[in-house]
């Protein structure tokens, strides 16, 4: 058995990587910049709400600028009487001779900070989107090097022009792509230039690692296999992590019953992915799960086929780990963290699980499957199941879930189930730093009689009704983890954007991610991880 598994591993080592993915490899990098380009330079300048029709307040970089350019800045913006409003902006051509415009954004109110009935911190959020707002309208100006304040959270404004800048057009003509920008951060009038490009590049690999999950869940499910979701893992991660790429047979004599009895409806193989990265010696590494369903068509319970594209996005929580992994190596983080990620289809076919079949998961537990599109937990289960297997600190475990957490809480927050105060504490900590906001649920017993009354197992993969359906998938997965750290996020509210969130363009949205990986720099500077 042994030698079967890794011949198997080594094929899928070999495989070729096609067009499509050296093509992707190209973007993915310095999106190919050529050398005898026209330099278009420009510059965003944050200034702060004021009621004022006779002064601007400039953050302290923009004053700068305004000084340089010899108040002309200044001069220009008091010209009309209206003074700007958060989130609006201004351009200004021929002020200064080294850029050919020069963006004002308002950055809202000076000092917003922490809001706790919104839960996030407002001043970061404005940052943001102004940010995101002004290097969209530059790139459309035809400017291609564009220089931005860091508006006092350099961070955040890293952040907001690095997601805002991306787009998948990779299966597009090159003259309808997006064209490339080169951004940068103001610092030349800085006090301390070291520590401003370090957090520049700290909120510049946060946003990468939300691009890379955004630009998974968004690739189309012909191209984005199971096999091939690994390639990409492995390409992206291999140098930092230890990637394990694990076959179907794997998967069978680890007895993972539940997760199999999903993938067999499908001729793509399963693969089933253990990613480890060692910032630190640790015996007890931080788990990370994502479901992995590169698409769901429901199965033999099958969906209806409005809308049933947006299913290439079911390995939502798959990818929120490898982006997460992707920046928290890139990062350097001291922590030791293990990723497991089951992929497969849900296909209707001839060898597909029916509706009452009965499955065996990792641990022995047997499931009735009443409905085949509640596939996610499925295959959660034995991936939980073998995730206790490594001694975790906590496990947290991402799933575009159920249809439910969307009803309950929309786009507004990931819904977050868990049996630990002090992880949502930190979770939510983590959240209001990166604005990508989660809201705790329940995990009580109510939930879980409802999917352990079952007719012929010992649980059933539904809970009977549609009432609390993203409860009652949260306490199906309550039954495969004794970990007393352990969360789970449904996120399939989140997975994708339709203008609620500025600095996000309309598609799939990597959210979490940026959250996971605050949370994780904080699990770091505990002593135990
Ligand atoms: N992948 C879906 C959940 C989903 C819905 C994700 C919308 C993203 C957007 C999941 O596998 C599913 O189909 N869940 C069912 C569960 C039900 C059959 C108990 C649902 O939510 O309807
Ligand atoms: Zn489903
Ligand atoms: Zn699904």
């Amino acid at each position: 058995m042994a030698a079967s598994i890794v011949k198997r591993v080594s094929r899928v080592k070999k495989l070729n990587v096609s067009h499509i993915s050296a093509r992707y490899k190209l973007l993915t990098g310095s999106r190919h910049f050529s050398t005898s380009k026209q330099w278009n330079k420009a510059l965003v300048l944050g200034v702060y709400e004021n009621e004022s029709t006779d002064s601007i307040d400039f953050t302290g970089t923009a004053r700068k600028f305004d000084e340089k350019a010899d108040g002309k800045i200044s001069q220009l913006l008091l010209t009309v009487k209206k003074p700007l409003k958060c989130g609006k902006t201004r351009t200004l051509h021929a002020v200064d001779p080294e850029f050919s415009s020069v963006l004002v954004t308002c950055i809202g109110k000076r000092g917003e900070g922490y809001d706790e009935l919104e839960t996030v911190d407002k001043g970061r959020e404005s940052i943001r989107a102004a940010v995101a707002k002004a290097v969209l309208q530059l790139r459309e100006l035809g400017e291609n090097e564009i220089e931005v304040d860091s508006c006092g959270d350099t961070e955040a404004s890293a952040e907001g022009c690095h997601l805002a800048l991306f787009s998948y057009d990779d299966l597009k003509a090159e003259k309808s792509r997006k064209p490339a920008v080169r951004i940068s951060c103001a610092t030349r009038y800085s006090q301390d230039k070291n520590s401003m490009e370090k957090e520049w590049r700290k909120g510049a690999i946060l946003a990468e690692g939300q691009n890379l999950s955004r630009r998974l869940m968004e690739m189309p499910a012909n191209l984005l296999t199971p096999t091939k979701f690994a390639e990409i893992v492995k390409e992206q991660l291999a140098d930092k992590c230890e990637v394990l790429v694990r076959d179907k047979d794997w998967a069978e004599s680890m007895k993972m019953g539940s997760f199999l009895s999903v993938a067999r409806g499908s001729v793509e193989p399963p693969v089933f992915l253990e990613i480890e990265y060692k910032g630190r010696q640790s015996d007890s590494p931080l788990a990370l799960v994502g479901k992995g369903v590169t698409f769901d068509t429901g199965g033999i319970s099958i969906k209806p086929s409005q809308g049933m594209d947006a299913m290439r996005g079911d390995m939502g929580g798959a990818a929120c780990v490898a982006g997460s992994l992707l920046s928290v190596s890139k990062l350097q983080l001291p922590v030791h963290v293990k990723a497991f990620i089951p992929l497969c289809e849900n296909m209707p076919s001839g060898s597909a699980t029916k509706p009452g079949d009965v499955v065996t998961a990792m641990n022995g537990k047997t499931i009735q499957v009443d409905n085949t599109d509640a596939e996610g937990r499925l295959i959660l289960a034995d991936a939980l199941c073998y995730s206790e297997q490594f001694n975790p600190s906590l496990i947290l475990d991402m799933a575009t879930l159920t249809g439910a957490i969307d009803v309950a809480l929309g786009a507004g927050a990931a819904g977050v189930f868990t049996n630990s105060d002090d992880m949502w504490n930190k979770l939510q900590k983590a959240s209001v730093r990166s604005g990508d906001r989660v809201w705790r649920m329940p995990l009580f017993n109510h939930y879980t009689k409802k999917i352990t009354e079952c007719q012929l197992a010992d649980l059933n993969n539904i809970g009977g009704s549609r009432s609390g359906g993203a409860c009652t998938a949260a306490a199906f997965l309550k039954e495969f983890v004794n970990n007393k750290n352990w969360l789970h996020l449904d996120i399939a509210g989140v997975m994708s954007n339709s203008g609620d969130v500025a600095y996000l363009g309309k598609g799939m949205s990597g959210r979490p991610t940026r959250t996971v990986i605050e949370f994780i720099n904080l699990m770091s500077k505990e002593t135990k991880n």
